[in-house]
């Protein structure tokens, strides 16, 4: 059985804004160090500085995590810093929209090295820390968008999010007996500053305006209302926590409904 999340430590990509800003803030609250990792450092110690004045420890790191050795300094520096890795939080990722038949190589590459390929790089470079202590747990932050085609304008978002929940579950079979588990999370629609970038992408692509698709997002909504970054980071608190200690392998949504219909 797992104990206590106190005093351990967790990473959190993307940690300097949005969800991940909300997942660092709760697993604060819940008694974890956090490493935030961003490559806006300045926000990453914006973040840092919160979980400070809550009383936990925090290390802010300017890293992409696109980048192979920046990956391993992420990991580095957090042992340094603490001596222990216990949970990642792969929440880094970008969005950008296009038709299906206005996707270019270089928009493919772009979205799929943040969104897929550092996730799975990250997990390795965490993973080979966590066998060898025999234990940790990573949460990867997927989509709906990778279950289903929620809009024909993002087609390679919803790609990379799909190869997220692919790799959640290979990686969760591979270190299943090394007392490891990986599960994915799955938001619907976000309020969050990648939610305007979206509903501003999608406003160039359709001629409405972005408070007009915002508005058509949140109608498909069956709870009626936006989600809120907090909501994303409940999920996350219980998967990192010793009450999920038998999950491994799962992609849970969290999403208002949206995938209820
Ligand atoms: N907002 C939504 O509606 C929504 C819905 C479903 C899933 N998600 C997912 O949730 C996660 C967080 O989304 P958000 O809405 O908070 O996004 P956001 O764009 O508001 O924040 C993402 C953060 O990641 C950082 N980041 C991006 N690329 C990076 C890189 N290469 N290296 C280091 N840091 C990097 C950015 O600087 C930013 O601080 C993402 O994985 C996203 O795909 C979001």
């Amino acid at each position: 059985m797992e104990g206590s999340v106190t005093d351990q430590v967790a990473i959190i990509t993307g940690g300097g804004q949005g969800i991940g800003r909300a997942i660092a803030l709760r697993l604060a609250r819940d008694g974890m160090h956090v490493v935030v990792v961003d490559r806006q450092g300045a926000q990453a110690e914006a973040v840092a500085d919160e979980v400070r004045t809550r009383g936990r420890q925090a290390l802010a790191l300017a890293i992409d995590v696109t980048l192979a050795d920046a990956r391993q300094v992420m990991l580095d520096a957090t042992l340094e810093r603490f001596g222990r890795l216990d949970v990642l939080v792969n929440n880094a990722a970008m969005q950008r929209a296009a038709l299906p038949s206005d996707v270019t190589e270089e928009h493919w590459d772009a979205l799929m090295n943040v969104n897929a390929k550092a996730v799975f790089f990250c997990c390795q470079v965490a993973l080979r820390h966590m066998a060898a202590h025999h234990s940790g747990r990573i949460v990867n932050i997927a989509s709906i968008a990778g279950k289903l085609a929620s809009t024909i304008y993002h087609p390679i978002y919803n790609v990379s999010k799909a190869a997220v929940i692919a790799m959640t579950k290979t990686l969760a079979l591979a270190y299943a007996l090394e007392g490891i588990r990986i599960n994915a999370v799955c938001p619907g629609v976000v309020d969050t500053p990648m939610q305007d970038i979206v509903d501003q992408e999608f406003a160039r692509i359709t001629g409405k305006s972005p408070a007009e698709i915002r508005a058509e997002r949140v109608a498909r909504i069956p709870m009626g209302r936006i989600e809120q970054p907090e909501e994303v980071a409940a999920l996350v608190s219980f998967l990192v926590g010793p009450d999920s200690g038998y999950i491994t392998g799962e992609a849970f949504n969290v999403s208002g409904g949206i995938l209820a219909g």
